[in-house]
């Protein structure tokens, strides 16, 4: 369990980095949901190396050039985005504040970049359609009840949505041991030392009992149908988990949506080429931000070589431990198209709401700019592998050899 973090700002004006909002985050949420934002699978091992396998690239910048107009703009998934980053899909957000998706959609429609809703949303897409005039994705997993699928794509298609995103990572739930030691499980087991948090944050049961209409509302049509109540609905969503799923799946779903289709879970050349033979139009490398097979590759370390097997037809996202700005550069430097980001955002809402996912977004957007003017570039198109270098060729260059 992470320790209490050092550094620990009290406001969102002293949060200088993505870092210090998960500070804020840590201080504003009961435990049992901080750690549900911020933990991974089993030994979190891949969650760790998801951010810290940013380090083993170090960047090549160019100096002496006009770096006076900086443009931070990208196109990906038929949209035109202010940013090379948008948020991916996260769900339960209003767990961390009442204003729950529509203030993500909000701040990312402001920031001028797309906001991807997920199945396990609080918020309708519905709803989230009248919030925000901004680019917007739809997730959806391949579930057991293939008429929710087919009702979703054509909910997607009503309230026009943008893209459709498909995750495939997710036969069934990870391992995410924090939370069963909190007690953050289906149904809750909260433990004296989490009811004492949630005792100990009045501000966020204020605000959570404020509409008191807690519920994973893409879905709960289904399962009043069945007569359950809130909890039979996760039992019902976790039931529905389609572990016979296949790519014959994949490509049905896709022939039912007529834009945009983005798989997400792509972990190796294998499925890269499987997903484009699917027919999606743009692969999400991830694996779900270390929540599901702890020991997996950091999608930063795959992109190169998916980008090599497939050639520059198929649009790349790298999704996973983006908390810098120079993150995201090298993502790009080393093939990607864009990046998207989780936790870097619901640290956001966590802290502050619809402002704190705006300082999320523009703390990142603000590095980018920086970093590009400093490594010479002012077109996020010019970010090339010229710029980046991988550092194990220095560990290999001075391994002993026997
Ligand atoms: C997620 N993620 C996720 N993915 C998805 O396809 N559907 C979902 O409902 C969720 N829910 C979810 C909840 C929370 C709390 C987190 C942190 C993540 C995964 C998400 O889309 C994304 O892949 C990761 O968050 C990327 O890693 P970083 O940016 O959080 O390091």
């Amino acid at each position: 369990m992470t320790a209490r973090p050092r550094r620990s700002p009290r406001r969102l004006s002293r949060c200088f980095s993505i870092a210090d909002l998960r500070h804020l985050a840590w201080r504003k949420l009961p435990a049992p949901l901080f750690h549900y934002i911020d933990g991974g699978a089993d030994d979190e091992v891949t969650l760790r190396r998801n951010t810290a396998a940013f380090d083993d690239y170090a960047l090549l910048p160019r100096t002496l050039c006009d770096v006076s107009a900086i443009d931070l703009s990208t196109r990906v998934l038929g949209q035109k985005l202010a940013l090379p980053f948008f948020c991916a899909p996260t769900g339960m957000s209003r767990l961390f504040h009442i204003g729950a998706e529509r203030a993500v959609a909000r701040a990312a429609a402001a920031a001028g970049t797309l906001y991807a809703l997920s199945t396990m949303a609080t918020t309708t897409l519905e709803d989230v359609a009248v919030a925000s005039d901004g680019p917007k994705m739809f997730q959806v997993y391949l579930f057991r009840d293939k008429g929710l699928t087919a009702e979703f794509v054509q909910r997607c298609i009503d309230a026009r949505y943008d893209a459709l995103c498909l995750t495939i990572d997710t036969p069934l739930a990870g391992n995410r041991e924090r939370d069963r030691v909190t007690g953050m499980t289906m149904p809750p087991r909260f433990t004296l030392a989490s009811l004492a948090s949630f005792a100990a944050h009045p501000g966020w049961a204020l605000d959570y009992l404020r509409d008191g209409d807690f519920n994973i509302r893409n879905v709960a049509h289904r399962v009043d149908a069945l007569a359950g109540g809130g909890m039979s609905l996760i039992d019902y969503v976790n039931s529905q988990f389609d572990r016979t799923a296949s790519w014959a799946d994949a490509a049905a779903l896709r022939a039912m949506w007529p834009g945009p289709f983005v798989i997400k879970g792509v972990q190796s050349i294998t499925d890269a080429r499987r997903a484009v033979d699917a027919g999606a139009s743009a692969l999400m490398i991830s694996n779900h931000g270390g929540r599901q097979l702890d020991g997996a590759m950091a999608p930063v370390e795959l992109v190169a070589r998916i980008r090599d097997a497939l050639g520059d037809g198929v649009e790349l996202i790298v999704d996973g431990g983006v908390r810098r700005g120079t993150h995201v550069l090298k993502a790009i430097a080393l093939g990607a198209n864009a990046c998207s980001i989780g936790r870097a955002y619901l640290y956001g809402l966590a802290a502050g709401g619809e402002a704190g996912v705006a300082h999320a977004l523009a703390l990142l957007r603000d590095e980018i700019a920086r970093d590009m003017a400093l490594m010479g570039v002012t077109r996020i198109g010019d970010v090339g592998g010229e710029l980046v270098d991988w550092l194990g060729h220095r560990q290999e260059r001075t391994a002993p050899r026997d």
